[in-house]
């Protein structure tokens, strides 16, 4: 008997209404490229979050294009948390810079400012400050010590947007990256955007941004055919056969990697592309989304924090009921053991978020920069992570089951908290 399948990357913001907007797109090639989104969303993102907006390919692009026009030079240093994705250090070293990896709270996931102190040295630049899984950084006290030291404040909300226009994230960096890639706050398969609050830096940006060159139309098809396989793939999951679809598309190539080979071995290309119109479109409709998809995560943490606490399950500090969190964390022993014994029910938690500081877990994190025993913290965390799925086409129904079989697996696995 096969059961709606409970995952975090079979299309998580996939919704019937943005697979069809997908197939609209899919249906009008002459939008793909250029079109009205492109600017629609620029001014969208300068209204709601300040500062000037530069769009791109995707988050790395973009991060990329802004380590290019603050003027990073050969050799400096920019601060960044470990327990990250391997495409955030990979546009560091693109730049000619050095990813510095300082560990992380254990408490938030998120950059341990005593920790980052004393990574700070004559050749910083920037800190990025990822609020990560959509628990917020520490923006005030690293606000103050970005200024005390001379050093730009990066905020990466690739995992956090808020639907507050008071809230302080997003607003608080000399920069906001965003990623608009399939499983973030905001999605439109893939885009990526800086906002810059920097005139002189905005102008080199300008520049950057009209010099990036379009994405073939062959890439932007399979970006806009991906919520339609998903939901298809979703669909036949119910009579055991969404796997096999799903490989037999990726055989076809007609889905693109998330990260390379290339990408997991430290290289990234140095070549900057353009937000795709198409993109953009579909980001300014998750965008519109926002409030209803942050409530919705919101009340899925709430579930989350209300029933593991009952359950006596490790719950994060820095986590409160309020946040809109983009997965929700628990830590056991054994947690790959856990994953794999879930995936026979249906529970598909691999999220790539797991047993690695630099993360998918086949990256190569040595070329990257990163020494084993540097960060303990975020060493010891990484390999007891299991992330609850908080995205918009996951229910409470689903969230349920999910805590059920969860409890019954450590039951049957004699794993305590
Ligand atoms: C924390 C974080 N920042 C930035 C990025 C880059 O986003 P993109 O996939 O759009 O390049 C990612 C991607 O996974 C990420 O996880």
């Amino acid at each position: 008997m096969f059961r709606p399948l409970i995952h975090h990357t079979f299309g998580p913001h996939v919704t019937l209404p943005y697979a069809l907007r997908s197939l609209l797109l899919l249906l009008q090639p002459w939008q793909w490229r250029h079109g009205r989104h492109h600017e629609a969303l620029r001014s969208k993102l300068e209204q709601s979050f300040g500062g000037r907006a530069f769009l791109f390919s995707s988050g790395r692009e973009a991060l990329l294009a802004l380590l290019r026009s603050i003027g990073l030079r050969c050799g400096e240093e920019v601060i960044l948390q470990a327990y990250t994705c391997v495409v955030v250090p990979n546009a560091i070293h693109a730049a000619g810079g050095v990813p510095v990896y300082a560990d992380v709270d254990g408490d938030t996931l998120n950059l341990d400012l005593a920790d980052v102190k004393r990574r700070i040295t004559t050749r910083t630049r920037a800190v990025i400050a990822q609020h990560t899984f959509g628990i917020p950084a520490n923006l005030n006290r690293l606000r103050s010590l970005c200024d005390e030291r001379g050093i730009l404040l990066i905020e990466d909300c690739a995992h956090a947007l808020p639907d507050d226009g008071s809230s302080p994230l997003g607003r608080t960096g000399d920069f906001t990256l965003l990623s608009f890639g399939r499983d973030k706050a905001i999605s439109g398969v893939s885009g990526g955007a800086i906002l810059s609050r920097s005139a002189h830096v905005s102008s080199a940006l300008q520049v950057t941004e009209r010099h990036a060159r379009p994405l073939p139309q062959s890439i932007i098809a399979r970006y806009l055919c991906y919520p339609l396989i998903y939901r298809k793939a979703r669909a036949l999951h119910m009579i055991g056969l969404g796997t096999c679809a799903l490989h037999l598309c990726k055989s076809l190539h007609l889905l693109l990697p998330i990260v390379t080979p290339e990408e997991k071995q430290g290289r990234m290309p140095p070549l900057l592309r353009q937000c795709p119109n198409a993109c953009a479109a579909l980001t300014l409709y998750t965008l519109g989304q926002l409030p209803k998809i942050n409530a919705h995560r919101r009340e899925l943490t709430l579930f989350y924090v209300r029933e593991c606490s009952k359950q006596g399950w490790n719950i994060l500090p820095g986590i409160n009921e309020a946040h809109a969190l983009q997965k929700f964390p628990l830590f056991f022993k054994k947690a790959d053991l856990i994953r794999k014994s879930l995936k026979t029910q249906d529970i598909h938690l691999e999220d790539g978020w797991s047993g690695c500081v630099v993360c998918p877990r086949d990256s190569d994190a040595g070329a990257l920069g990163f020494a084993t025993g540097d960060d303990p913290k975020a060493e010891s965390l990484c390999e007891e992570i299991i992330s609850l799925p908080t995205h918009p086409t996951m229910s409470t129904k689903q969230a349920r089951r999910l805590l059920t079989v969860l409890r019954e697996t450590l039951g049957t696995l004699g794993i305590e908290n």
